[in-house]
């Protein structure tokens, strides 16, 4: 069976920038308690999600060297589809003029690292290349007259190439996990707008991150110190913080742009790998562990191994 490796990776974020001031202005809130308590300065706002997939995917392919021709399979990793039907994998894979499978993955802000190991298990058998995307536009299921959840979200999008290699491939090991009794914890209805009990996820995302990356470190027969760089869901400055004192991992192998994006659920986690590679902070051959929770409860990390 083939392994893998990352080839090819890119963003698609909104042009228009909002500021905690910028909110301020309509909300009962301030940029000092956003900054203090979630680690957040400004988010994009706008789009769609499938257009910003789109973006982010052709990035990706030109990273790649690759063109649509050239990608089997695209695997849309979103919680907030253009709409229930068509899954939105299937306008991405329009948009792009790509050929072949195209489905969506929902495991909310879990969704980019779930589309990772989905990705591998379908190259595992014989998919080809699949592209990527974890794509969300937050801002459309939240109401802007809620402080508690207005002030977190942001849009955006991330792609990967995911390529078949001979061998074991550079995905050394993967967790995914689920607690759907917590389903209310963290929801949505349709036509409703998202609901979230902060504090408890809070509590629970600190203590599930830290346990999935210690298995996911233990599966790899790696220890943390072998980790050379760390990137988690972004959701809260303070929950990556916290769950790195408890890992044992330094800020300076942590990658974090929620200052930037606030928190984009299934686009968080390749929006701050593009950041990372984009500082040099990933060579070939270094151990990136990536890691996600969100609604359902869901929970996942995988380490990959860089490179060829
Ligand atoms: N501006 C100003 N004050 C606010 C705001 C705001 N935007 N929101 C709440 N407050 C007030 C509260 O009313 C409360 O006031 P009180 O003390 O008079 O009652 C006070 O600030 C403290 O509120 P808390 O809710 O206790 O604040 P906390 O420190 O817990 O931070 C937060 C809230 C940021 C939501 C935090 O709990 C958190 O980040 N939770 C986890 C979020 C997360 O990880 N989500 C996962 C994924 S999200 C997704 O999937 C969409």
């Amino acid at each position: 069976m083939p392994g893998v490796k990352v080839t090819g990776w890119g963003i698609g974020v909104p042009d228009k920038i909002v500021t905690n001031d910028d909110l301020a202005v309509t909300l009962d809130t301030n940029d000092a308690w956003i900054q203090e308590r979630t680690g957040i300065r400004e988010r994009r706002v706008g789009g769609t999600t499938s257009g910003l997939a789109i973006e982010a995917g052709q990035q990706a392919l030109e990273r790649a060297g690759l063109t649509p021709a050239d990608i089997d399979l695209v695997v849309l990793s979103t919680t907030t589809p253009d709409a229930m039907v068509p899954g939105t994998s299937a306008t991405v894979q329009d948009g792009l003029g790509i050929t072949g499978g195209a489905f969506d993955v929902n495991a909310a802000c879990s969704g980019f690292v779930y589309g990772l190991v989905v990705a591998a298990g379908m190259v595992a058998i014989g998919s080809g290349r699949v592209l990527l995307i974890g794509a969300d536009t937050l801002t459309r299921i939240t109401d802007p007259d809620d402080r508690s959840i207005a002030v977190l979200v942001g849009d955006g999008a991330g792609a990967v190439v995911v390529e078949p290699v001979e061998g074991p491939g550079n995905l050394l090991s993967w967790n995914l996990n689920a607690e759907g009794s917590l389903r209310h914890l963290l929801k949505c209805d349709h036509g409703g707008y998202l609901f979230m009990d902060g504090k408890e996820v809070f509590r629970k995302a600190v203590r599930v991150v830290v346990e999935s990356a210690e298995r996911a470190l233990a599966d790899a027969g790696l220890g943390v110190d072998d980790i050379d760089l760390f990137v988690p869901h972004q959701a809260n400055l303070r929950i990556i913080q916290a769950a790195c004192q408890r890992l044992g991992i330094p800020e300076e192998r942590t990658a974090v742009v929620i200052d930037r994006y606030g928190n984009t659920s299934s686009a968080s986690v390749p929006l701050a790998l593009d950041d990372a590679l984009a500082h040099g902070r990933a060579k070939s051959g270094d151990n990136i562990l990536f890691s996600g929770f969100g609604g359902g409860m869901t929970w996942a990390s995988a380490v990959l191994r860089w490179g060829e």
